[in-house]
């Protein structure tokens, strides 16, 4: 089978690696890179677990081969949460109970992250839109929506604490 050497930087840092060409992104992060918080839930598309950040658009890891990401920057939920401190997005759904198994949180939170980067002030029918491709069994959407809200408004205070050099 001939492999392909690929770059890529994966939460900060490069990556080079010889991969198949038909090896899935997801499983290039989970089994190459050991990345396991972004999950695997239906292998087609559908549920949105394996959702990253490449170059800042949430997308559909098993949906894609780590050839076609050659290049590109990616985030995966190990970002997140820096010196032991949650992201907002982390925090939200913890504070908010946004989840119940968090089988499907990774894939939310990094459709949320790419999604706020764009629209700092949501309302709640841009959000469910914003996660409409990503599936959760068990808690419902309510509280998700209530997690992603939380996160809007903490980053944006944080955002007006920076501008005003607090
Ligand atoms: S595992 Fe990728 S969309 Fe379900
Ligand atoms: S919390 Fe279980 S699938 Fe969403």
């Amino acid at each position: 089978m001939s492999k392909h050497s690929i770059t890529v930087v994966v939460n900060g840092e490069s990556q080079t690696q010889q991969v198949e060409s038909r090896l899935l992104l997801v499983h290039f992060l989970r089994e190459n890179l050991s990345l396991t918080g972004t999950h695997i839930g239906c292998d087609t598309t559908s549920c949105g677990a394996c959702t990253v950040l490449l170059n800042g658009e949430p997308i559909k890891s098993c949906t894609m081969f780590a050839v076609q990401a050659d290049g590109a920057k990616i985030e995966t939920i190990e970002s997140l949460a820096h010196n032991g401190s949650l992201h907002p997005l982390q925090e939200g759904f913890w504070e908010r109970h946004g989840l119940q198994c968090g089988y499907c949180t990774p894939g939310m939170i990094m459709s949320a992250k790419g999604f706020l980067a764009k629209n700092p002030n949501p309302d709640e029918a841009e959000i469910r839109h914003a996660i409409s491709g990503n599936l959760c069994r068990c808690t419902g959407y309510n509280k998700i929506v209530e997690a992603i809200q939380f996160a809007a408004e903490k980053l944006q205070s944080a955002q007006a604490a920076e501008a005003k050099g607090e």
